[in-house]
């Protein structure tokens, strides 16, 4: 992996999603194009330096300008260039439509589970083509550790509400959904929508990365007949705000983060018999 040699202790990931395409306010020590086994990432990875100087990677999971779609992201890459990196923790922001009335945009939900409605076409296993069996367990395929850290710090955005669960349903997109489709899941008990978190999350697990994303709300998706359909006039205002928000949350939890890297006990990496998926990227 290129990126060997340059960094290998980077602990804390940072994905950012529609809107959120830099991190500003850090310091930023080197920006790197990291090649991995699976192809190149959605773009340079930022390499900035906390005040407490832990180093962080930022990636923007659609490109810097904003020019890969949710299903033509190399999510494989953008995984395995961090975890060359020596990333064990990755706090994700993703842009997602509201299914409760009780989700406002502007909200954030800290999602615990989801639904996948992709229609397999990504590329969603390091394990495709190996030649090797392993089934990466996925009853929580969100940290709670993780979820619970950052929920802490949501004191430091009192404007908005960070609700602490939630389901997501990750469709294919890039057309948003039917109204039919909407009520469906509502009627499945699902909070957000979004476009991104499978395969991510899964190949997170695969990695042994702790995980979890942040689901900002931009809009109320097609359900609610009593507002217009989603707009993507509306999802981008919204989330100008959004991402105001998503920095200072995310600037407050950042000292915790480095913290969780090494104390999720969710995670195999961090046991003494550590490696079931890890040989895959030795
Ligand atoms: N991202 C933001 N809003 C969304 C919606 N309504 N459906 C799917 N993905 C989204």
């Amino acid at each position: 992996v290129a990126a060997a040699g340059i960094f290998r202790d980077i602990r804390i990931g940072i994905i950012g999603g529609t809107g959120l395409y830099s991190l500003d306010g850090l310091k930023t020590i080197d920006e790197i194009t990291v090649d991995t086994p699976w192809g190149q990432p959605s773009g340079p990875i930022t390499v900035a330096e906390t005040e407490q100087g832990n180093k962080i990677a930022f990636l923007a999971r659609h490109g810097p300008s904003h020019s890969v779609l949710p299903s033509e992201v190399n999510y494989r890459a953008n995984i395995a260039a961090l975890k060359a990196l020596g990333v064990k923790v990755i706090l994700a922001f993703s842009a997602v439509g509201s299914l409760r009335e009780e989700i406002s945009p502007g909200d954030f939900v800290l999602i615990d589970q989801i639904i996948d409605r992709t229609k397999g076409v990504r590329a969603d296993s390091f394990f495709t083509g190996t030649g090797v069996t392993a089934h990466a367990s996925l009853g929580e395929p969100v940290s709670a550790l993780l979820r619970a850290l950052v929920q802490k710090h949501s004191v430091s955005v009192p404007a908005i509400t960070v609700h602490p669960e939630g389901t997501a349903v990750c469709m294919e997109g890039p057309a948003f959904s039917t109204r039919a489709e909407s009520n469906l899941y509502r009627s499945w008990g699902a909070s957000v929508i979004n476009m991104t978190c499978i395969p991510e999350a899964k190949l997170a697990r695969e990695a042994e990365i702790t995980y979890a994303i942040v689901c900002m709300a931009t809009d109320y998706d097609a359900w609610r007949v009593s507002e217009e359909s989603v707009t993507v006039a509306e999802v981008m205002k919204t989330m100008k705000v959004n991402a105001a928000n998503a920095k200072t949350l995310l600037f407050a939890a950042l000292p915790d983060l480095e913290h969780a890297a090494y104390s999720d006990p969710a995670m195999e990496i961090n046991k003494p018999e550590a490696g079931t998926a890890a040989y895959a990227f030795q």
